[in-house]
């Protein structure tokens, strides 16, 4: 149980960054609440319950929203505090490693990522909102892409829209915001080696890298690092705030 400690929510933590973002919040000292649809969730629950980490599992798919719904009243319930929300969960379909073209994507994947990507994030928010209000702070932490700053070559189309889509509303959400305590940032990540990037021959994937200024990919460590900045008290004065965490490959 939560106790007097913040209550985060991260979203796909099942793999990738997730796992990282996950594990270095509850070592800030947040009972962290791990969202997957993924049940190998309930494994990196395990793993941080075991090192004294605190941390539950659940089991959303979030491109239902009526089981986002459900699942934000069983955590007021339970907790009656919602202090962190880090959006981190997204999907981005591809075609042999690389982007799938605008003329053949099928209207039900457009549909798909609208739900993970964009429409999810908006109702986590939109449910969080009152709990951090109550208590004067709040932190949400939104995980974009670098395709929501320049073209990308493995990102289609839906992705970049809903990429450059989060952008949009957490700036909104933060304005709206601003005086309740409550910061709203986004995280623009280029290449990270996760499950999602390892897709495509080694040929491409190599070509991919070599295209990296600092001469490698990141670790999930690295961006974990940065959403615990966002999500902590020494970020109060930023708000509104584009991240990019990507080696070099596009400086804004
Ligand atoms: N890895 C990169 O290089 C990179 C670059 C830019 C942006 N990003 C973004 O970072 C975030 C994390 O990416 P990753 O590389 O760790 O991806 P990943 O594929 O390794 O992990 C994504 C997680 O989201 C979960 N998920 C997907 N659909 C879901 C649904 N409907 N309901 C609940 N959970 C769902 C998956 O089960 C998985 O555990 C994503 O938003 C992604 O767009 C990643």
């Amino acid at each position: 149980m939560s106790g007097e400690r913040r209550v985060a929510v991260v979203t796909g933590a099942a793999s990738g960054l997730g796992v990282a973002i996950t594990a270095r919040l509850a070592d800030d000292g947040a009972h962290v609440i791990a969202l997957d649809r993924d049940d190998a969730v309930n494994d990196v629950v395990a793993r941080l319950s075991k090192s004294g980490g605190s941390a539950e599992a659940a089991i959303v798919d979030l491109s239902v929203e009526d089981e986002i719904f459900a699942f934000t009243e069983v955590l007021k319930a339970r907790h009656g505090r919602w202090d962190i929300l880090v959006n981190n969960a997204g999907i981005l379909p591809k075609l042999d490693g690389k982007a799938v073209p605008t003329e053949t994507t099928p209207m039900s994947q457009w549909h798909q990522v609208i739900a993970v990507n964009l429409t999810a994030p908006f109702i986590l928010c939109r449910q969080a909102l009152p709990l951090m209000v109550e208590r004067g702070f709040g932190r949400i932490v939104n995980i974009a892409s670098r395709a929501a700053r320049t073209y990308v070559v493995t990102s289609g189309a839906h992705y970049g829209a809903t990429k450059a889509g989060l952008v949009g509303m957490s700036r909104m959400i933060a304005g709206e915001h601003a005086k309740d305590g409550i910061t709203v940032n986004c995280i623009a990540p280029g290449r990270f080696e996760t499950p999602m990037s390892e897709r495509g021959s080694t040929e491409w994937l190599a070509s991919l890298k070599a295209t990296i200024p600092v001469g490698r990919t990141g670790h999930p460590e690295e961006l974990a690092a940065m959403v615990s900045y966002l999500a902590g008290d020494e970020s109060g004065f930023v708000t509104g705030a584009v991240f990019d965490i990507n080696g070099g490959t596009f400086m804004g």
